[in-house]
């Protein structure tokens, strides 16, 4: 069973809202609404198996925001459905609601408001309260969930004393001292430096071995989207494509995800065997790479090996090869340089 599904889920803002649904099953296009209404998320459908990192990502105003609200029930759907653990959402009465919102998910906002006269320990802990815990049980909880996000030892200090990277890690901490299965993160790295960044993605995965929680998180930036998540959403209102952050890169469904896939590195992406051509002749004395090996990985042994590297299974079996011109045309991306993109035949 998923952890979290989503089925025609519609999110449309202002008046005649419903009509704006109707008529977008119709097929009406999108600027054809009425002017009155916002139409920030269309015909969403998925679904989040358990232990999954779910990336959506998408340019300012796609709906994200919108999505990851429907998801912790701060704002209502228009239309359509949302499952948690198997249970329709819709079904709920008003307080059911709240307690598996309480008990199942919990949110990392992007400005993580820090309560300014708290420790970092007591704005860990906070929140625990609704959950019927001592205050004894809530601060071990709470100093469990500051060590695992690398704090440890800061726990007394007030937020005015910790740096921005900081501060977000007590925002992770929170959500993490609630021990829910689900983890909803909306930009939560985005205001931070670039290495700070890059050290909170790193420590999320680590954390995210051990704990295996459902994460859905939310960026604007493709490279963090591929390096986290199993499967990424894009969208734009609707959910332009759905996939893993192979399929998007080397197989984007129209414009609006190839203008994202421009800026990633695609060699920190693609593996030997999304790359390697096919292999004919013998494989005798050739240098073996295995298929899950990076690009970035490649360029060295590719370099000083005079032959062809033979890309192999976990069996040792040969799938394909890889040779210096493999390579650089993997990381081509203009048109008619990289994969060819598959055009519809002219009517
Ligand atoms: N409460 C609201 N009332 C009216 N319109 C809204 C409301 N919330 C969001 N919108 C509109 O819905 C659309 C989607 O907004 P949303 O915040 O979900 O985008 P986003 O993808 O999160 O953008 P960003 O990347 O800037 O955070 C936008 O056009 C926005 O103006
Ligand atoms: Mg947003």
């Amino acid at each position: 069973m998923s952890a979290l599904a989503v089925e025609s889920l519609y999110k449309v803002f202002g008046r005649g809202a419903k009509q704006a649904v109707a008529d977008l099953k119709a097929g009406v296009p999108r600027e054809d609404l009425s002017k009155k209404v916002t139409a920030a998320v269309i015909d969403h459908n998925f679904e989040i198996p358990s232990g999954e990192i779910f990336v959506v990502m998408g340019l300012s105003g796609s709906g994200k925001s919108t999505l990851i609200r429907m998801l912790n029930n701060l704002i209502e759907p228009t239309a359509g459905n949302i499952w948690i653990d198997g249970v329709d959402l819709g079904g709920l009465s008003p307080k059911a609601l709240r307690e598996l919102r309480r008990d199942k998910v919990s949110m990392v906002f992007q400005h993580f408001a820090l309560l300014p006269h708290r420790t970092v320990v007591e704005n860990v802990a906070f929140g625990l309260e609704i959950k019927g815990l001592s205050r004894t049980e809530r601060l071990d909880k709470a100093r469990e969930a500051v060590e695992m996000v690398g704090l440890g030892g800061q726990e007394d200090k007030l937020p005015v004393q910790l740096s921005g990277g900081m501060k977000q890690r007590v925002g992770l901490a929170r959500a993490l001292a609630a021990d829910t299965e689900i983890l909803l993160m909306d930009e939560a790295f985005s205001a931070l430096d670039p290495l700070i960044r890059q050290d909170m993605q790193d420590q999320l995965l680590d954390l995210q071995r051990q704990l295996n929680k459902t994460i859905v998180f939310i960026t604007h930036d493709l490279n963090e989207a591929m390096k986290i998540g199993d499967r990424i959403a894009i969208c734009d209102g609707r959910i332009v494509q759905l996939g893993t952050a192979e399929d998007i890169l080397l197989r984007p469904e129209n414009d609006y995800v190839s203008e994202f896939t421009a800026e990633v590195d695609r060699s920190r992406v693609l593996t030997a065997e999304a790359v390697m051509e096919p292999f004919t002749g013998d494989a005798g004395g050739l240098e073996t790479v295995t298929a899950d090996v990076l690009v970035s990985e490649l360029y060295e042994p590719v370099l000083s090996s005079e032959q062809p590297l033979l890309v192999v299974d976990e069996r040792s079996d040969p799938l394909g090869v890889v040779t210096p011109k493999t390579i650089i045309k993997s990381l081509a991306t203009e048109d008619g340089e990289g994969e060819p993109r598959e055009e519809s035949a002219p009517a």
